[in-house]
């Protein structure tokens, strides 16, 4: 901490403090933050290791972080307590297992603690429910058609569903739906999706021609396929370099996208990232929709990087309103080419690019040159002047990475695991274990005065749709006319993508007032339907001036 990061937080306390009237909320809350005065310092190693690979991850409304890689390469790091032990015999590598292949990691603590999965879990899906709860679905081997259940309370463990699934979902996407369910998308091999739970036990497959159009001979490359819930209902889907929309209700695709220029594939395993832009002016009858993809491998990359010769990775990013009735792609050109880079969508409606790799693909031994430097893309800035390159790790991130939004703004990162096996030596890029934060710069000690903090409502609070709401909030150095108030779902990730990942502007009724010294009031809209918004839990911000304060946990329902 530098000095004046310590004088500023001092200072900032001492503000509180005559501020008691504003109640022990705030105080609480600011006292929690760990992320003042960590300075212009951007990387933050916060475990040097968890025992097992990030290669999927969630975060709760507990704010605790679901972990898990995979039953079959070998033993992690991670004992199971209580001399817990799977013994599994169709299992491919280690029959008996006193491992633990997933973890929980708290987040105010930082800590963790070992979870047990029953069955392979390696490459599946996932979505958390209007309850709460995450369903993940599917993997590999004896997991292949699976549903787990991980409930966020104390000292809970995974529940299996042996076969909740009609066919195996192996590098599937999965979406939560306006009705509560789950749509389960594709997978190796599988030209179609399902539901879940199932209404319906007669038809419980329907086939998808995306999928089998787009699925390239030699490199799929259409995996881990990116779907968006539309505001009109619809499902966005895009796979490989084309895109439609599915009617998930009557089954049928109702709009077909021009492909990607340039024509290469961005989906698995010439692996790019994507995320649906913010959705904002909601209050108006017909809203927008636009959807980002970025980076990838050119075509014949996997078989290339197969034979030694690892392409240089795709350095476009196509955007694409998909609610307009003639949408065309806007191509922009990143600052670093980039393959398996990860996509997060920052409380402030920034998209943050990190992770990955500057040539090969995703795949085993197939991704080479690091990328080390996050960039961030502002989708509000003038074109030709949205990245920004932030300061780099230390550590590789590639195939088998990820990250995700934290309340506080941070950005957890974590693994990759490029081989068959865990090996952490002999290779060119080790196993990783750990896990890091990145701090936005939003989170720089020089904007302790424009960082906000919200009062009220109290987290955990239930809304419905169509309310008003008040957000009570203080900030030191206020500009009451750069104010925004945005809800932010957190996303199952893995394999690049985000699922579930959705930020909404809300629409602020009036002005800001301010309600005493440094303390403020805005009214906002919540969304006006599950279809804007799927019941369940998200991230409330207040913005001021592109800074976020800690967020609050809202329940819509
Ligand atoms: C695994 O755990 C052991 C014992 O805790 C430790 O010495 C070793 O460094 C760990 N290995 C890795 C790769 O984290
Ligand atoms: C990776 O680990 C596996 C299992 O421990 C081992 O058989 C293999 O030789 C290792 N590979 C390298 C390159 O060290
Ligand atoms: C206040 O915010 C508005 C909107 O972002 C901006 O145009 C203006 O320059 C800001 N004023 C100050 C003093 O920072």
């Amino acid at each position: 901490m530098t000095t004046t990061a310590i004088i500023l937080c001092f200072l900032a306390l001492l503000f509180q403090l005559l501020n008691l009237n504003n109640n022990i909320v705030y105080f609480s809350a600011y006292a929690s933050s760990s992320t003042f005065g960590v300075g212009s310092q951007q990387w933050q190693l916060l475990q040097k290791s968890i025992g097992i690979v990030s290669m999927h991850m969630q975060l709760l409304n507990n704010d605790r972080v679901v972990i898990f890689d995979r039953t079959d390469f070998g033993l992690s790091n991670l004992s199971l307590p209580q001399n817990k032990c799977r013994n599994d015999p169709n299992e491919k590598v280690v029959k008996t297992d006193c491992t633990a292949h997933s973890a929980e990691y708290d987040v105010l603590a930082n800590s963790f603690r070992p979870l047990m999965v029953q069955t392979d879990v390696w490459c599946s899906s996932g979505a958390v429910s209007p309850d709460g709860r995450l369903i993940q679905t599917g993997g590999f081997n004896d997991g292949e058609r699976a549903v787990r259940i991980f409930r966020p309370c104390a000292g809970c463990d995974w529940e299996e569903i042996q076969l909740g699934l009609a066919v195996r979902r192996w590098y599937a996407t999965n979406h939560i739906l306006p009705d509560g369910r789950v749509i389960v998308i594709g997978g190796r091999r599988q030209f179609n999706y399902e539901f879940y739970p199932k209404s319906d036990q007669a038809n419980t497959v329907f086939p998808l021609r995306l999928l089998a159009q787009t699925n390239d001979r030699n490199e799929e490359n259409n995996l881990y396929p990116f779907v968006y819930l539309n505001v009109d209902d619809t499902l966005f889907i895009f796979a490989n370099n084309q895109a439609v929309l599915l009617d998930y209700k009557k089954n049928i695709v109702v709009k077909t996208f021009p492909p990607i220029p340039g024509g290469d594939p961005r989906n698995y395993p010439s692996t790019g990232s994507s995320v649906l832009l913010p959705l904002k002016k909601l209050q108006q009858p017909s809203i927008e929709a636009e959807v980002l993809i970025c980076g990838g491998a050119p075509r014949g990359s996997f078989p290339r990087a197969k034979a030694g010769d690892f392409v240089k990775a795709l350095s476009t990013c196509g955007r694409i309103k998909i609610t307009d009735q003639n949408p065309q792609w806007l191509m922009e050109t990143m600052p670093l080419a980039r393959v398996m880079g990860d996509m997060v969508l920052l409380p402030n409606g920034n998209v943050l690019i990190i992770n990955g790799a500057g040539s090969g693909t995703a795949g085993w031994e197939y991704g080479r040159d690091q990328v080390l430097s996050p960039v961030i893309y502002q989708p509000n800035s003038p074109f030709g002047s949205r990245f920004e390159v932030q300061s780099p790790s230390t550590i590789p991130r590639l195939y088998h990475s990820t990250a995700v939004l934290l309340r506080d703004g941070r950005v957890l990162v974590g693994g990759s695991n490029p081989h068959v096996y865990y090996n952490f030596t002999n290779v060119i890029f080790p196993t990783e274990l750990s896990l890091e934060a990145f701090s936005p710069s939003y989170l720089d000690s020089k904007n302790v005065n424009l960082r906000p903090n919200i009062i009220l409502p109290a987290s955990q609070v239930k809304v419905g749709y169509g309310q008003r709401l008040a957000v009570r909030f203080l900030v030191l150095a206020a500009n009451l006319s750069a104010v925004s108030v945005t809800m932010v779902a957190p996303s199952f990730t893995t394999h690049s993508f985000s699922m579930n990942q959705r930020l909404l502007v809300l629409y602020v009724v009036g002005g800001v007032v301010s309600v005493s010294r440094s303390t403020y009031e805005v009214k906002v809209m919540t969304p006006s339907t599950g279809v804007i918004a799927p019941a369940g839990y998200y991230l409330l911000y207040v913005v001021h001036q592109e800074i976020p304060s800690d967020g609050i946990w809202v329940q819509i329902q």
